[in-house]
């Protein structure tokens, strides 16, 4: 028996079809492992971007002033049916840090005031955050929970017992960044609803990731990005904001239609390239061709395998659940202590690229060295087995 047989029990994942890279333009002789970053858009969204460009082009004031309505009407429909939203509920946003600092610097918060957030906040929301209560005398709490997490009411825990009589805003994430994991986001909410205290939800990584449903989830704010898991052209995100809150909630960019309510307000962010959000559309179909179902199924069973993989090769503790309750399609795994002789993560993670063609991310956090692995549709098993050696060769 080989080693490997010896590593996982679960069966070993299957593409959901043959060579499925070629949908995209990525360089096929890396082992593309961080689809989280950025994203990667296929080739047919970045076809109809151009072709909404020529168009766009074509006609500058008729499309983008009298038919912007119902060109934007259209991939918010799109849109609004994927994360189960109401389209007059959100807004086209960049990215999802501009959705955050959009709720962030729209609220007016007051000397002792408290922003509670986690550990595994993404740094730039992080950053926000400060910035905000540095404006204005509040402070921003930090919740530790360290891992391994050993079930979801350990993150609710953890965060109900820093809910104070002062605190105004809890930010969470829905799926963490530097961790990879699904928090109880609506258990959470609503531990936060019984206490009267706002939630703004980080869901970056959401749509596409987790069968969403925005509307019912009920938190004050939800951010995500559309150019992560859903594959649209990068600069392609959503606000949405409840309907009691939408009337405080400003773009970061003020414009003509300040007060005219929260989709006109979006709708409107001064001259822009909007062909990223149109293309929001093109790409929910084009990855429904597949079947959102098989996507989210086929890419949590491969994070799932890979947790346990790398954790057995590595002899390292799962930082989750070995059954994938806490995992959606990324899985952060501990590394083995003597990768720490390497100079720093950015080194390692250049000798990952250089010498083994892995892109993945090396993360320092909580005082350890962790790998992100993300697991796409185009992603194949041999990729992270492949990672699994080159790390055991770079720890000699
Ligand atoms: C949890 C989380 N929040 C926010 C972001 C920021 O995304 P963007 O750079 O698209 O704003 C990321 C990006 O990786 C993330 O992982």
């Amino acid at each position: 028996m080989s080693s490997r047989s010896l590593v996982v029990s679960q069966a070993r994942p299957q593409p959901l079809d043959e060579n499925l890279i070629s949908h995209w333009l990525l360089d096929r002789s890396i082992a593309f492992l961080n689809h989280g970053s950025y994203g990667a858009t296929p080739k047919v969204v970045l076809e109809a971007q151009t072709a909404w460009r020529t168009r766009i082009e074509a006609r500058p004031v008729e499309q983008l002033d009298r038919r912007r309505d119902e060109m934007l009407g259209g991939a918010k429909q799109a849109v609004a049916q994927l994360i189960n939203a109401e389209p007059k509920d959100f807004g086209f946003v960049t990215n999802a840090t501009g959705g955050a600092n959009a709720v962030l610097r729209s609220l007016q918060f007051g000397r002792g005031d408290e922003l509670v957030t986690t550990n595994h906040v993404y740094n730039a929301i992080r950053q926000a955050m400060r910035h905000a209560a540095d404006r204005s005398g509040a402070t921003v709490i930090e919740v530790k929970i360290p891992l391994p997490i050993a079930s979801p009411d350990v993150v609710v825990d953890a965060v109900t017992a820093a809910l104070t009589g002062r605190t105004r805003l809890v930010v969470i994430d829905h799926i963490t960044s530097p961790t990879a994991i699904l928090f109880p986001v609506e258990t959470i909410i609503e531990a936060c609803a019984a206490r009267g205290i706002d939630v703004l939800v980080d869901g970056a990584h959401a749509p596409g990731m987790v069968d969403l449903n925005v509307g019912q989830l009920n938190a004050s704010y939800y951010t995500a990005n559309l150019h992560k898991w859903v594959c649209a052209p990068k600069g392609s995100a959503f606000l949405w904001v409840r309907p009691d809150k939408q009337r405080d909630i400003h773009p970061n960019t003020i414009s003509h239609f300040l007060g005219e309510g929260l989709a006109k307000e979006f709708a409107w962010q001064g001259t822009r390239d909007i062909t990223a959000w149109l293309c929001a559309k093109d790409a929910i179909d084009f990855m429904a061709g597949f079947g959102w179902d098989r996507v989210r199924r086929h890419n949590h069973e491969l994070a799932t395998w890979v947790q346990a993989l790398l954790t057995r090769q590595w002899g390292v503790d799962p930082s989750t659940p070995l059954d994938g309750s806490m995992l959606g399609s990324m899985v952060t795994v501990g590394l083995p202590d003597n990768t720490r002789r390497h100079e720093s993560t950015a080194a390692l993670q250049t000798k990952l690229f250089d010498r083994f063609q892995i892109e993945v991310p090396i993360i320092d956090w909580d005082d350890r060295w962790w790998v992100r692995a993300s697991c796409q549709v185009y992603n194949t098993a041999d990729q992270y087995e492949r990672l699994g050696d080159a790390v055991v060769e770079l720890t000699r």
